[in-house]
C-alpha cells in the first residue's frame, strides 16, 4: 500500500446558465493540490494550508477535504488509519470555481487511492459531496461531480445522487472571470427563490434539454441557446458590479453564451476558438477595471480527466 500520494484537482463552472445545481464542468485551469500521508493511529490532522490567505480552518470537522475524508473514513473497517493532510490553494476562495469542491475531491479521491479504490466512484462522489456541503451549508454536487469525473456532469437527481456523464465537444473554449470580491456560497444561496413559476420552469426544461443535445452534437450555437438562466442571475446578478455590461461585452465579442459561474463573482463565457476566448476575455475586463476591481482571467478548454496524481 502507498502511503502517500498529492492529488490535483481542478476549478469547475457549475449551474452553466439553465442548470441551477444541476448540470457543471471542469476546467484545465486553475485547481487545488491536497497531499496525503497515512498514518496508523487514527487520527486525522491537517498540517499545512498555503495559499489561502490565513482564512482556511485547521480543524477538522470545519475544513472541506477533511471532513470528506472524516466521512470516508467512517465508512472504512480498519479504525487505524488516519491521515497528515497538506492543502495547496491554488485557486481563489469564494470566487464561484468550485475552490471547495476541489479541495474535497483532491482529499477524497486521493484518500481512496492510497487506500487501493476501497470505495466505487459514487461512494467517492458522496463523501466529496459531503466535505464540500461544510462549505456551502447545503447539498450540491454540480461542482463535486464534474471535479471528480472531469468534463460536463449532470446531477438527475440527489437522493439517491445519480450523475450522468455528458460529452465534451472538441472545440469549446472557456473564458472566466474573476473579480477579487467574495460571495459566499452559503450567503448566496439564501437569495434563491424557493419557487419557480411553471413558465420559468417551462423555459429551464428546455433549454437544458438544448444544451444536452447542443453537447451532444458539438453545436455551440445550440449550447449559446441555452444558457440562460432564471433562477440564480437574476436573483445573484446585483452582486456583481456591472453584471449585465460584462455579459453584454462578452457576447458582443463573439461569446457562445455568458453567465454567473457557481454563486460568483466569477463570470463564464463559451467560444471556439481561443482568440476569440481572449478577445472576449479582454472586452469582460475592460468593464471591471473601470471599477478598479482587480480580477484574474482563465481561459481554458473543458478538462475531461477529473483529479490527477503529480
Ligand atoms: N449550484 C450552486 C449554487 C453552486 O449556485 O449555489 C455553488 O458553487
Amino acid at each position: 500500500m502507498n502511503k502517500k500520494i498529492k492529488v490535483f484537482a481542478s476549478a469547475t463552472i457549475s449551474n452553466v446558465g439553465c442548470g441551477f445545481d444541476t448540470i457543471g464542468f471542469a476546467i484545465d485551469k486553475p485547481g487545488d493540490i491536497v497531499s496525503l500521508s497515512l498514518r496508523n493511529d487514527g487520527i486525522v490532522k491537517i498540517k499545512k494550508i498555503t495559499g489561502d490567505g490565513g482564512v482556511l480552518p485547521y480543524e477538522i470537522e470545519k475544513n472541506t477535504a477533511t471532513v470528506g475524508i472524516l466521512e470516508l473514513l467512517k465508512n472504512y473497517p480498519n479504525k487505524n488509519i488516519g491521515v497528515d493532510v497538506e492543502i495547496i490553494k491554488k485557486m481563489p476562495i469564494a470566487s464561484g470555481l468550485g475552490s471547495s469542491a476541489a479541495s474535497s475531491v483532491a482529499a477524497v479521491f486521493g484518500m481512496n487511492k492510497l487506500l487501493n479504490n476501497y470505495f466505487s466512484e459514487t461512494e467517492v462522489l458522496n463523501f466529496a459531496v459531503k466535505g464540500e456541503s461544510i462549505a456551502s451549508g447545503d447539498i450540491h454536487a454540480d461542482n463535486v461531480a464534474p471535479c471528480l469525473f472531469g468534463g460536463f456532469a449532470l446531477i438527475r437527481d440527489y437522493n439517491p445522487i445519480d450523475v450522468i456523464k455528458l460529452p465534451v465537444p472538441q472545440n469549446l473554449y472557456c473564458t472566466v472571470l474573476y473579480s477579487q470580491i467574495v460571495i459566499e456560497t452559503k450567503q448566496a444561496r439564501k437569495l434563491i427563490k424557493k419557487n419557480l413559476q411553471l413558465k420559468k420552469a417551462r423555459k429551464h426544461f428546455g433549454n437544458i434539454g438544448t444544451l444536452v443535445s447542443g453537447l451532444y452534437e458539438s453545436d455551440l450555437s445550440k449550447i449559446g441557446r441555452s444558457i440562460e438562466d432564471e433562477i440564480s442571475e437574476p436573483a445573484r446578478a446585483a452582486l456583481i458590479p456591472n453584471f449585465y455590461d460584462i455579459k453584454n461585452a462578452a457576447l458582443s465579442a463573439g461569446a457562445y453564451g455568458c453567465s454567473i459561474s457557481g454563486s460568483g463573482p466569477s463570470i463564464f463565457a463559451f467560444s471556439d476558438s481561443e482568440i476569440t476566448a481572449k478577445k472576449i476575455g479582454s472586452a469582460m475586463k475592460k468593464i471591471v477595471d473601470k471599477n478598479g476591481i482587480k480580477t484574474t482571467l482563465y481561459i481554458s478548454k473543458i478538462n475531461p480527466q477529473g483529479p490527477k496524481i503529480i
